[in-house]
C-alpha cells in the first residue's frame, strides 16, 4: 500500500493545461465509438486505469483499436461474444453502462470489476432493464458483480427513475437506442447529460425535455465521433479547492467542460466567497473555456441542491469547509453512501482524524470550519478521498495513506501537485 506525505504549501499562481482528460466523457467515446459506421478519432482521452478498461472491453467486443499516443482511433465491428471476463476494475459507469449496451447484443457476456465495485449497487440498471426484456443476473438477485448478460430483445420503455443518475439515464438510453420503439425516461433532478449531448451530436433522433429523455431506436449505424476530450471539473476541482484555501494564490484550469451539470461545486466555491471566472473558449458537444479560481477567505455554505450536478467534488469541497469561516452543510447527498466508498463515512471520519468538528446525517453532514491539523488518513481505496485529503495537506501537512487508486483517474495527479504548490512530497 503506498502513501504520501504532503507538506504545507506556499502561495502559488499557476496556468494548467494537464488537468486529467474528462472521465465521464472519456468512457462514453469508447462505448458510443461501437455504435458508429465508420472511424472515431479521440484525441486527450483519460489515460486512466477506469477509462482504458472501457477502452480493453470495447477490443474484446471486437472493436479495432489503433492508438498514436495522442489520437485513438476506434472501428467498430459490432458486438461479438467473447470467451474473455470483462473487467470494469473500479469503474461504476463502466459497468453500468455496459450494462445497456449488453442488453441487446447477441450473445452470453460477463462483467466484474475489483473488491469496491463488487460491493456497488447494480439493481439501479438491471432491475429497469429486466423490466423491458433483458436477461441480466448476478449475485442478491443481479445486484452485485459479476454480473452476467444474454443480449435479448428489448421492448420500448416509459421508465421514471428514482435516482438522479447520470449512469442509469445511460444505460437505458443504450438500450432504447436498440429497442422496438420510442422510448420515456424520466429523472427526478437533471443529472450529467453527456451521453445525451454526445449522441445527439452522433446523429441518434433524442429529444429533451426538463426531466425527461424521449430516445428513439437507431434506424442506422451513428456518425463517428471527432472529439478533443475536455479536462475534466471533478479532477480540476481539487486543484480550485487548493488555490481557495492558499492565500494568494491562483490557480487557471485551460479547456475543461463548463457543462452546467458538471460545474455547480465552482458554483458554491463562488458562494463560499472565492473569486471564479469562467471564460468560454469553443463549443463542440460540450461547452469548452478556461476557469480562473482565486484565493479569498472563505466562509460557511449549505449545500442541498442540484447535488447530482456536484456529487464527485463534494469530498474536495468538504476540505473548503473546514476552511470556512462557520458551520457548513451538505444535505440530500444520501448518493455518497454508494460511491468508490461511504462517502459520508470516509470524509467524516478523515476530517474528524484531523480535527475537525463534523455531525453525520443519513443524507450528508455538517462540518463546522476550524484549524486543519496533520494526521494520517485512509482513502478506503476511494481516489476522491485520497485526492481531497492531499489538498488538505496543502494547509497543514498530511500523510495519506492507500494511494494507488488516484490512478483510477487522474494518473498525474502528484506531479501537478508537486509543480503547481512546489509542495514537497
Ligand atoms: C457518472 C455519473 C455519476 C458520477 C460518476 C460518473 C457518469 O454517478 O458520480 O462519477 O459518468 O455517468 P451516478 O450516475 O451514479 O450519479
Amino acid at each position: 500500500m503506498m502513501s504520501a506525505k504532503v507538506y504545507p504549501a506556499q502561495s502559488f499562481n499557476y496556468k494548467s493545461d494537464a488537468i486529467a482528460a474528462d472521465k465521464s466523457i472519456s468512457h462514453r467515446c469508447a462505448l458510443f465509438a461501437v455504435l458508429a459506421e465508420g472511424e472515431s478519432k479521440i484525441e486527450n482521452f483519460l489515460r486512466a486505469e477506469d477509462t482504458l478498461n472501457t477502452l480493453k472491453i470495447i477490443g474484446q467486443l471486437g472493436a479495432e483499436i489503433r492508438d498514436n499516443g495522442s489520437v485513438i482511433t476506434i472501428r467498430s465491428n459490432g458486438i461479438h461474444e467473447t470467451s474473455e471476463i470483462l473487467d470494469c476494475g473500479n469503474s461504476g459507469t463502466g459497468m453500468r453502462l455496459f450494462c445497456g449496451l449488453l442488453s441487446s447484443a447477441e450473445g452470453h457476456f460477463i462483467l466484474t470489476g475489483d473488491e469496491y465495485l463488487k460491493r456497488r449497487p447494480m439493481k439501479r440498471v438491471t432491475q429497469p432493464l429486466r423490466a423491458i426484456g433483458a436477461k441480466l443476473d448476478g449475485r442478491e438477485n443481479g445486484d452485485l458483480a459479476p454480473l452476467s448478460i444474454r443480449g435479448a430483445s428489448l421492448k420500448a420503455f416509459n421508465y421514471e427513475s428514482k435516482v438522479a443518475s447520470a449512469q442509469v439515464k445511460s444505460a437505458m438510453i443504450l438500450a432504447a437506442l436498440r429497442s422496438d420503439g420510442v422510448c420515456t425516461f424520466r429523472e427526478p433532478e437533471l443529472s450529467r447529460d453527456h451521453t445525451e449531448r454526445m449522441l445527439v451530436g452522433m446523429g441518434a433522433h433524442i429529444e429533451r425535455n426538463a426531466l425527461e429523455t424521449k430516445i428513439w431506436p437507431l434506424e442506422k449505424l451513428l456518425t463517428p465521433l471527432s472529439i478533443r476530450v475536455p479536462a475534466d471539473p471533478s479532477s480540476a476541482f481539487f486543484f480550485a479547492v487548493a488555490a481557495a484555501i492558499t492565500p494568494n494564490s491562483s490557480m487557471i484550469i485551460e479547456g475543461v467542460t463548463l457543462n452546467p451539470t458538471r460545474i455547480e461545486a465552482f458554483k458554491v466555491l463562488e458562494r463560499m466567497g472565492a473569486d471564479i471566472r469562467y471564460d468560454l473558449i469553443s463549443e463542440k458537444y460540450e461547452p469548452i473555456g478556461n476557469i480562473t479560481v482565486k484565493y479569498a477567505p472563505l466562509k460557511a455554505v449549505v449545500v442541498s441542491e442540484n447535488i447530482a450536478w456536484l456529487i464527485d467534488e463534494l469530498p474536495a469541497l468538504s476540505i473548503a469547509m473546514a476552511c470556512a469561516e462557520g458551520k457548513s452543510s451538505i444535505r440530500n447527498a444520501q448518493e455518497l453512501r454508494v460511491k468508490e466508498s461511504d462517502r459520508i463515512k470516509t470524509v467524516v471520519d478523515n476530517l474528524n482524524l484531523c480535527g475537525i468538528i463534523t455531525e453525520e446525517y443519513p443524507d450528508g453532514y455538517c462540518v463546522m470550519g476550524g484549524k486543519l491539523h496533520s494526521a494520517i488518513v485512509n482513502s478506503h481505496g476511494d481516489h476522491r478521498i485520497a485526492m481531497s485529503f492531499c489538498i488538505a495537506g496543502l494547509r497543514c501537512g498530511m500523510d495519506v495513506e492507500d494511494i494507488e487508486c488516484i490512478n483510477t483517474s487522474f494518473p498525474n495527479f502528484f506531479e501537478l501537485l508537486t509543480q503547481c504548490t512546489k509542495v514537497k512530497l
